[in-house]
């Protein structure tokens, strides 16, 4: 009874801590201001700053007093006891992971106190001023002026706070506690294989907005009906409903008006034959505006379809062979999580060197920079919820975390024709509890978002106990619109000859995707083909494993893992991985490895023969 009582008590906190943030759509269109840059900050393993000395939280108590890091507390006299002091303290860039920009914090994994000091004048006293964070990995406690804003756990997806009745003209000091710490009933949870990058990962903005504003919209082609652009506009504010507002395409010569209803929500439809819809040949972006009496706001959409048909993925009613790679969210540039434009272009402009029109967004959501710029380069996009391997599946707060994760993924990328898959999970273990939590979280996307594909990387196994036929073997492939699997033969699973064993059978009559495999290599290190390590040996497995599932009628794509090697705590082979991941086809210096080539060709030849 008393765990019952828990749950429900951790359910109503989590509720009440994620549902302030009714996302702003398309912060880059708004009036904004950018807090990136210099902040404060203290280490604070002990959570010093946030727990008095009988373990209770500062911002429950009434007077939380001088100890409360978030008062951002001076001395005033000789005689105050003020045992920390913001100011004096060194500065750490925003956006930015605190392992890759401080030494001494490259494993640490718990609390630091970031805190940033901003004067602020309203273009217009009756605008409202909110605070926008791209991400914080793992979970903020956000302060403005000593007040609590709120609480947000997810390391990779956008959240905000309005400030209007809190932010002053000078002074403001924002405090946030991050704690990056891995949790058992966490999402993800204790293991995976990459490293915990803690911080404020994302750009912080402030967005200025008028009394009412225009804070989301959902535009996209009807899924049955490619002549048909249909959606939502929501209202926030004290005059949001019955308004009228205007949805214009100006190359479409639409000019939609329609009236908002009590909660500020006008739902539309618009017919247009004439649509020039996005593709990976021609990713034609239209400008769509959307304006009430005193708002207006505008973002750059692509209209496609996209659905299966039997086995096949067909864009825009034509079939679709999916020539992908998997890619971490680590910056080639500088080492760290990537977050900006220049991270983002950098990895996609090795993803179409490969020869790729799709890319695997692992293992959860990527910065919004990278789905814009695919929505302009015509590169197809899955992205994931970090529901990731032993995720606590009968704690109900885990589940409502993964929803309000996801949830949070699609508010802010439902506009973006790129993106064509949401992943539920990665290779998670097949049980009950996990496979209505799943099918909850499927459920829960098909109602926010019908217009897209849903997948996971699902378990696998011998057809009938067979030693030389696989088979997928997971209920959730009867909920998935995609089938995908990882799999590791050659690797985790025999040497690369087995692949030359090995048939698969599939049994449903749906698309598959390969969603990983491949080989860890030292680039550099050359040898036989049978020596694990070389270049020589992932090179071997690439074509052994083409050829195998190149064999697989219903493989409708393949996102091989992976394009860079990437950091994880997991890899400490001395000499090889030293705290890498190498199964990267590049380097993280850049440098490629063989099996680039071999990858290389095998999407020149998929292309010619589409
Ligand atoms: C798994 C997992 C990846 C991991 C990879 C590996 O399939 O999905 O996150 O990095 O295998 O072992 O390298």
């Amino acid at each position: 009874m008393k765990n019952l009582l828990f749950s429900f008590f951790l359910i109503f906190i989590f509720c009440q801590v994620n549902a302030q943030n009714d996302l702003i759509a398309n912060v880059y269109e708004r009036q904004t201001i950018s807090l990136n840059g210099n902040w404060k900050y203290i280490i604070d393993p002990y959570e010093n700053g946030y727990y008095n000395y009988r373990y209770q939280p500062f911002d429950q108590q009434e007077a939380p007093g001088a100890g409360a890091f978030f008062n951002n507390s001076k001395s005033q006299s000789p005689s105050d006891l003020v045992e920390y002091d913001f100011d004096q303290m060194d500065d750490i860039t925003v956006p930015g992971d605190w392992n890759s920009q401080k030494k001494e914090l490259q494993y640490y994994e718990g609390t630091v106190w970031y805190k940033k000091s901003f004067d602020h004048t309203s273009s217009n006293n009756k605008n409202r001023l909110f605070v926008y964070f791209e991400a914080v990995n793992y979970k903020s406690e956000v302060y403005l002026n000593g007040k609590k804003l709120g609480t947000h756990v997810g390391g990779f997806t956008p959240f905000n706070f309005e400030i209007t009745d809190i932010v002053k003209e000078k002074d403001n000091f924002l405090v946030v506690k991050v704690d990056n710490k891995r949790l058992k009933e966490g999402v993800p949870t204790l293991n995976t294989d990459w490293w915990n990058y803690g911080g404020i990962t994302r750009d912080v903005r402030l967005v200025e907005t008028s009394p009412t504003f225009i804070q989301d919209y959902f535009i996209q082609l009807n899924p049955e009906n490619n002549q048909k652009i249909e959606g939502f506009v929501a209202l926030n504010g004290a005059q949001k409903s019955d308004q009228k507002v205007t949805v214009t395409i100006p190359e479409l010569n639409i000019a939609k008006e329609i009236i908002t209803d009590a909660t500020g929500r006008a739902e539309f439809g618009v017919s247009s034959k004439n649509i020039k819809y996005w593709s990976i040949e021609n990713p034609f972006l239209y400008k769509v505006e959307i304006t009430t009496g005193e708002a207006t706001t505008t973002d750059q959409i692509g209209f496609r379809t996209i659905r299966t048909e039997g086995s096949k993925i067909l864009l825009n009613n034509k079939p679709v062979y999916l020539r992908g790679i998997s890619i971490h969210e680590e910056s080639p540039l500088r080492g760290g999580r990537g977050y900006s434009k220049a991270d983002a272009e950098k990895l996609l402009d090795w993803a179409q060197e490969l020869g790729c029109n799709y890319v695997r967004l692992a293992h959860y959501p990527h910065n919004e920079q990278m789905v814009r710029l695919a929505d302009q380069k015509g590169i197809l996009v899955w992205e994931e919820n970090p529901v990731y391997w032993t995720i606590s599946w009968e704690n109900e707060a885990t589940y409502d975390n993964a929803q309000n994760q996801l949830s949070e993924l699609i508010s802010r990328d439902k506009n973006r024709a790129s993106v064509i898959i949401w992943s539920m999970a990665n290779e998670t273990p097949n049980s009950t509890a996990r496979n209505t939590f799943l099918e909850k979280l499927a459920q829960f996307t098909r109602e926010k978002d019908s217009t897209r594909l849903i997948s996971a990387a699902l378990e696998q196994k011998n057809y009938q106990g067979s030693k030389t036929v696989r088979t997928i073997d997971d209920p959730f492939a009867d909920v998935v619109d995609i089938l995908s699997f990882n799999e590791y033969i050659g690797w985790y699973d025999g040497l690369p000859e087995k692949c030359e064993t090995i048939t698969w059978k599939i049994e449903q009559n749906k698309p598959v995707i390969i969603s990983e495999f491949g080989a860890g290599a030292k680039q550099g290190l050359h040898g036989n083909k049978n020596e694990r390590w070389t270049e020589e040996f992932q090179e071997d497995l690439y074509v052994k494993t083409l050829a195998m599932i190149d064999k697989v009628d219903k493989v409708q794509g393949i996102s091989p893992w992976i394009l860079v090697d990437f950091r994880s705590p997991r890899r400490v082979l001395p000499k090889i991985q030293e705290g890498w991941n190498r199964k990267g086809l590049i380097a993280e210096d850049g440098k490629k490895k063989k099996a680039f080539y071999i990858l290389q060709q095998f999407y020149k030849d998929k292309e010619m023969s589409q």
